[in-house]
């Protein structure tokens, strides 16, 4: 089997030049002028096109079991989803609740995804218990093929650790070479500010910011800082959304401490004003670390320029606005936080960030796929295009223009949080380990084909 991209403007992480790939089964074999295609050769024209690596998203919740309820994506809609809008590799978030043993939630969340996704997938195994069985386990499961680790600083009681647990699962990632993830807000303050808003009658999603401010995340950048530095681990901050939570990951950085930040496109093109929309309609936009005051946007652009900010990445948890959402119709600390983007975070992030000049070509590839595959054992298998990596390729259409719609989704979802925003972009055609997956916005590919990426650790 074999596959020829002719002639696209090839741009990866750091270089742009205009040639043909050939592929061969699953791997990219040359790239070069005017290749001649064999016969039985498949042949896609990428003139006037771009050519990325395929995109690869570092946080994602397609099974989640979560809030009293379960996010609606499966791993059958949710790779189709991701295929069609440019991403070829999912790394998923595996979070047991505290009541389970992690290598049971392994085996259950690849359970999920194998022989389901339609595009390779990964795991950030989730820490959220540390018992005298824990460390065993966590052994074993990077033995199998997993190299970083996530921890949550809220939702104590569901997936929350606490001091003791953050501290033996850094020490234990440090002596294993594992990277740990981790959701950055301070528990106590987020659960007392809560209590107080909701006792004062403030019942409504647009109280949801205000019972996290940036200060609640910023502390809990700090915390995190404060184990790292002790224990020497790498850490990656998930989901970060304002100025104060990055100047404190900053300063940690400047110090020495090991730390790589990830954003969402969620926190880069919308305000907290989307999460205050009268009639409920905000709960579309729950979500925590709560959307932010317009004016972290900058900020945050700024930082993926500077290299401050390493991915962009969707934190991907759809919940329906019809029959979901609405569990927290009167209380919004019930309205299950999230929301999905996992479809169009590429053709967002190149609309809004390329186009608009935010950011360069070069870096839109790091952020969305290079420093991803780089940061989580993947490159150079995944995250570039070159001879012997993987032929995950999207083909992009630049000259593309539309606008974004619930009714036209792949998501499993009964909303779109960009519902009518316009589009001047879009991933055209989408490989997948050299087989076609996605064409202008409709899966093509064999479902189920994802395969699990065995990682190895590196961050010691
Ligand atoms: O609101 C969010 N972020 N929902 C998904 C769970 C998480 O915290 O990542
Ligand atoms: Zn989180
Ligand atoms: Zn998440």
């Amino acid at each position: 089997m074999s596959l020829l991209i002719k002639a696209g403007d090839i741009v990866t992480a750091d270089s742009r030049y205009v040639a043909d790939i050939y592929c061969e089964d699953e791997t990219i074999t040359r790239i070069d002028r005017d290749i001649t295609p064999g016969a039985g050769t498949e042949v896609i024209d990428a003139r006037g096109k771009y050519v990325f690596p395929g995109f690869i998203d570092p946080h994602v919740h397609i099974y989640l079991p979560f809030m009293g309820t379960l996010a609606k994506d499966t791993y059958e809609t949710g790779s189709k989803a991701a295929l069609v809008g440019g991403t070829t590799t999912l790394i998923e978030m595996c979070c047991p609740s505290r009541k389970d043993d992690a290598l049971a939630a392994f085996e259950l969340w690849m359970a999920q995804a194998a022989g389901k996704s339609a595009c390779d997938f990964t795991f950030h195994m989730g820490v959220t218990k540390f018992d005298a069985t824990t460390a065993a386990q966590l052994r074993e499961i990077v033995a199998r093929g997993i190299s970083s680790f996530k921890v949550f600083l809220a939702y104590k009681g569901a997936f929350g650790v606490d001091d003791t647990e953050l501290y033996r699962t850094l020490k234990l990632a440090k002596e294993l070479g594992v990277i740990v993830t981790a959701h950055c807000e301070n528990e106590t303050l987020v659960a007392e500010r809560c209590a107080e808003l909701l006792a004062a009658g403030k019942t409504d999603p647009g109280q949801h910011h205000e019972s996290r401010p940036p200060a609640v995340e910023a502390e809990g950048v700090h915390h995190l800082m404060t184990f790292a530095e002790l224990t020497g681990a790498a850490t990656y901050i998930v989901h970060l959304s304002c100025r104060e939570a990055l100047s404190t990951a900053m300063a940690a950085r400047q110090r020495g401490v090991r730390v790589a930040v990830e954003t969402l496109i969620q926190y880069l093109l919308l305000d907290k004003t989307y999460a205050e929309r009268p009639d409920f309609e905000g709960a579309k936009y729950v979500m925590s670390p709560p959307l932010r005051d317009a004016r972290n946007q900058p900020v945050l652009w700024k930082g993926l320029r500077d290299g401050l900010v390493q991915t962009v990445a969707t934190d991907h948890a759809p919940f329906d606005f019809a029959k979901q959402k609405p569990m927290g119709r009167d209380d919004f600390t019930k309205i299950p936080n999230g929301i999905p983007s996992l479809e169009e975070r590429i053709n967002l992030l190149y609309t809004y960030g390329v186009k608009a000049g935010k950011i360069d070509l070069h870096t839109f590839v790091n952020v969305a796929s290079t420093n991803v595959a780089r940061l989580f054992d993947l490159f150079p298998r995944k995250g570039t295009i070159q001879p012997g990596a993987d032929a995950d390729l999207v083909v992009f259409d630049p000259n593309y223009r539309g606008t974004i719609s619930a009714k036209t989704q792949h998501m499993n979802v009964d909303y779109s949080a960009f519902e009518g925003w316009k589009l001047e972009g879009r991933a055209s055609v989408v490989t997948v380990r050299g087989q076609v997956a996605a064409r202008d916005g409709k899966f093509v590919g064999p479902p189920g084909r994802g395969r699990f990426l065995q990682r190895t650790p590196s961050h010691y």
